[in-house]
């Protein structure tokens, strides 16, 4: 197919790429997402990511994240596995076995380990990586076969090219692609319209979501939602597109019924469902 295609990423395309099920499935078919989130003073951030990763799909998940933050999540996210301190494990070297994603950063304080950490992650040639938050900082990427996937808001964008906000915002399309083009990675910047820009010069912009996504958190539910897509399409382009439009619905469902203000990112994850049911 041609690259260099930039166009409107439509729910029609989302239904039409969104991967079926089979009646055989198990959970290994869906794979095992790794998710680095989470901190003392952030716990809530992984909670966000992983009922976004659950809610999505992710076959399994396993929880890098603070002994103290696992303790005040596990109740509220029963169907994972934790890694207490992966974020330091992974900075050594480690990674659990057999993960088929992964993504890190959502509410993980600044530290010096976090460029070893994703130093591992990136060295596993075939592993999909999201990189948020935390994990968005200025770095050389080397070109790989599978592009990181980062996920920044303008603010994180204007962090790691250097350009103002107002720059980054009065021209989203070339900024983010101009990015993804030079650094081999894929730019997920965010806000209202996202834009996806992929290392080949296609561009797809994201036409849901609204304002009541305006708030400390819905960020994080995204990273969790593109780990459990990573796992679950054979196509990155697909599952980032996907992601970011499954997201956007949840947004555009709530303000059917509820007022604007009044959404919260915790509400993200439960409304995944029904969003999914219109795609399927
Ligand atoms: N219209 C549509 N979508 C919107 C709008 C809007 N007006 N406003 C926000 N969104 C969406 C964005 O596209 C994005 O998907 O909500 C999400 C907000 O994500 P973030 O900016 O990452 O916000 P947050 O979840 O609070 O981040 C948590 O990570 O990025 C750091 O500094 C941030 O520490 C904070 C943490
Ligand atoms: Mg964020």
């Amino acid at each position: 197919p041609q690259t260099g295609n930039k166009r409107v990423w439509s729910g029609e395309d989302a239904g039409m790429t969104l991967p079926a099920i089979h009646s055989t499935a198990h959970k290994g078919t869906f794979g095992t997402g790794y998710l680095l989130a989470g901190s003392d003073t952030m716990p809530g951030s992984a909670l966000l990511a992983a009922k976004g990763a659950i809610r999505s799909g992710a076959g399994k998940l396993i929880i890098g994240t603070s002994r103290f933050a696992a303790g005040a999540i596990a109740g509220a996210v029963p169907e994972a596995t934790y890694e207490i301190d992966g974020f330091y494990k992974t900075a050594k070297g480690k990674l659990p076995d057999k993960i088929k994603a992964a993504a890190i950063g959502p509410g993980l304080e600044e530290e010096d380990a976090m460029e070893r950490c994703v130093k591992t992650l990136l060295a596993e040639e075939d592993l999909p990586v999201v990189l948020d938050a935390g994990a968005i900082q200025k770095r050389k990427y080397s070109k790989r076969k599978i592009p990181p996937i980062l996920t920044p808001h303008p603010g994180e964008m204007s962090r790691i090219t250097g350009l103002s906000i107002e720059d980054i915002q009065s021209r989203r399309i070339e900024a983010a692609g101009q990015y993804a083009k030079e650094q081999h990675v894929i730019v997920v910047l965010k806000g209202r319209h996202t834009v996806m820009a992929f290392p080949d010069g296609d561009v797809y912009v994201n036409p849901t979501g609204n304002a009541a996504l305006a708030k400390g958190g819905s960020g994080d539910s995204l990273t969790g939602i593109i780990l459990a897509f990573l796992c679950t399409h054979s196509s990155i382009k697909e599952a980032v597109a996907n992601a970011v439009y499954l997201h956007g619905s949840t947004a555009d469902l709530w303000v059917e019924s509820g007022g604007e203000r009044s959404m919260a990112a915790s509400d993200i994850p439960e409304l995944i469902p029904a969003v999914m049911k219109k795609l399927e």
